[in-house]
């Protein structure tokens, strides 16, 4: 387990050159440096002289605890050179926004201002965030600048479309935050899925009784969300079949949304085709109402009886195929959790499972989890539920046969 436990954090740690180039983006690009902060990134940023007109340094000296830089020459920095000592140990210069201008200077490789400089003079990864109105994007000559540093090795985030300050509509609008810190956490996670199809479940089921009740088990989705944009993340293409919850899709997954245990079993086996893992995160109902009533069934102070039909069991069907896919499942047991987790994998007779106890995470952002497979059982300390996901992605790919 040596391998599988090593500590892939993510952005904890990094080092990051935030560039801001002039672009009324540039006010998300206070929030990024928070939002980066608070995921332990050391940032440094770098303004443009018109960057800095849009937001002053020293709000981005306050949001990231770090001086900011401007100009070419300061005496401050050690020999006076902020474009080279700012880039050295850097993790990545990320220019968000990055303006058509800046965008053109960086293909021609002007070296006529700090942030400019930098960007010639690094030795790390170079991310760019275009901002910038729809033609000035759509213009061939932005079209080829950005050609070029795509042809450098610069890797190119975004734009979004959508309404831009000017009033239009289009592509051009900058990523925002939460995306652009996506973007880089998976910029740094290792590819281990990289040509593989992942298909998961998560969320609870719900089980019609009429049009307005029925029955449902408890599930945040969170678990399933999170290890959903770990295998994207980790380059696999991947489809999650969700039940109803409040969370959004991750960046570069594809959702399919379904309310019953029976719509889940038919999305899952259709989503199933050329998958190389399937992994059942859902908490799916174990029963649902043997005939749903199609009108809205009228109280009568009497007591009712509802008749349950056993749902099918999605995961136990899927691992029985000729040429099922790896499987993984999960189990959370409110005691003797080895007991249970283990027993359920190999009566489902699955190669993987994750088992967590109910009073550890149901509906939280963190978790404690324990791996079981042919090789025994993982602890996994508590930690946050991207964590464990990342980690469960690690043993996945790490088990999956090759080929
Ligand atoms: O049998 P139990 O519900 O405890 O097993 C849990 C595992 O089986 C989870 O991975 C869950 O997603 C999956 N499961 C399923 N279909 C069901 C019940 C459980 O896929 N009907």
């Amino acid at each position: 387990m040596s391998n599988y436990t090593r500590v892939i954090d993510g952005l904890h740690g990094r080092k990051i050159v935030l560039g801001v180039s002039g672009g009324i983006a540039a006010y998300k690009s206070a929030e990024l440096t928070r939002a980066l902060g608070n995921l332990g990134v050391d940032v440094h940023v770098a303004l443009t002289e018109a960057g800095a007109r849009f937001v002053t340094p020293l709000t981005f000296q306050a949001l990231s605890g770090n001086r900011v830089w401007t100009g070419l020459l300061d005496e401050e920095m050690e020999g006076g050179m902020p474009h080279i000592s700012l880039g050295r140990g850097a993790d990545a210069i990320l220019v968000a926004p990055a303006s058509a201008n800046f965008i053109a200077r960086l293909a021609a490789g002007l070296a006529n201002d700090l942030l400019s400089t930098l960007c010639l003079a690094r030795d790390c990864p170079l991310l760019v965030a275009p901002a910038m109105n729809r033609q000035m994007w759509e213009n061939p000559a932005t079209q080829r600048n950005v050609a070029t540093l795509q042809a450098d090795g610069v890797t190119i985030l975004g734009p979004a479309v959508g309404g831009q300050a000017c009033g239009e509509t289009g592509p051009g609008r900058m990523l925002e935050p939460v995306e652009l810190c996506e973007s880089l956490l998976a910029f740094f996670t290792p590819k281990l899925l990289v040509g593989r199809k992942v298909v998961l479940t998560a969320g609870p089921t719900f089980e019609a009784i009429d049009p307005v009740r029925g029955i449902t088990n408890s599930s945040s989705g969170k678990m399933g969300y999170a290890l959903a944009a770990a295998c994207a993340r980790a380059g696999a293409e991947t489809v999650l079949v969700s039940g109803p919850v409040a969370l959004s899709v991750p960046m570069g997954v594809r959702r399919i949304e379904v309310t019953g245990a029976l719509q889940m079993r038919d999305e899952v086996f259709a989503a199933l085709t050329g998958a190389d893992a399937f992994v059942a995160v859902a908490a799916v109902a174990d029963y649902r109402p043997a005939e749903p009533v199609a009108y809205k069934m009228k109280k009568s102070g009497e007591a009712i009886h509802l008749q349950l039909a056993p749902n099918p069991d999605i995961l136990a069907e899927v691992a029985a195929l000729p040429e099922a896919p790896f499987c993984v499942g999960f189990a959370a047991e409110s005691h003797d959790l080895d007991v249970y987790a283990e027993g359920k994998r190999r009566a489902k007779r699955l190669p993987m499972l994750v088992g967590n106890l109910v009073s550890d995470g149901l509906g939280g952002d963190e978790n404690t989890a324990v791996i079981y497979d042919e090789e025994g059982r993982h602890p996994l300390p508590r930690a946050p539920k991207t964590f464990i996901a990342r980690q469960i992605v690690e043993r996945i790919a790490h088990l999956l046969p090759t080929g």
